[in-house]
């Protein structure tokens, strides 16, 4: 899966740093699957969506934490 993550000012001061340190944290054989790469401001988050907003192969996710985006990706890879 593509996992863009918004480093946008807004994205960025609500911690969007702080999610690329919890996807690395994951298990290899979730990192395997994943593929980080990084934009600018989705246009979303002026009342729309909340940040840090991330786009996962072709959805937005808004509101992220770190244990919201490694609880995702986990969902979707599967646990086997
Ligand atoms: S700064 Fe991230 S969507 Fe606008």
């Amino acid at each position: 899966m593509v996992i863009s993550i918004c480093v946008g000012t807004t994205c960025h001061l609500l911690g969007s740093s702080s999610l690329v340190e919890a996807i690395n944290e994951l298990p290899e054989k979730y990192l395997n699957n994943v593929s980080i790469k990084y934009s600018t401001c989705f246009d979303v988050c002026h009342g729309q969506m909340k940040p840090p907003i991330a786009k996962i192969d072709d959805k937005l996710y808004d509101d992220l934490s770190p244990d919201k985006i490694k609880k995702i990706i986990i969902a979707m890879v599967g646990d086997n």
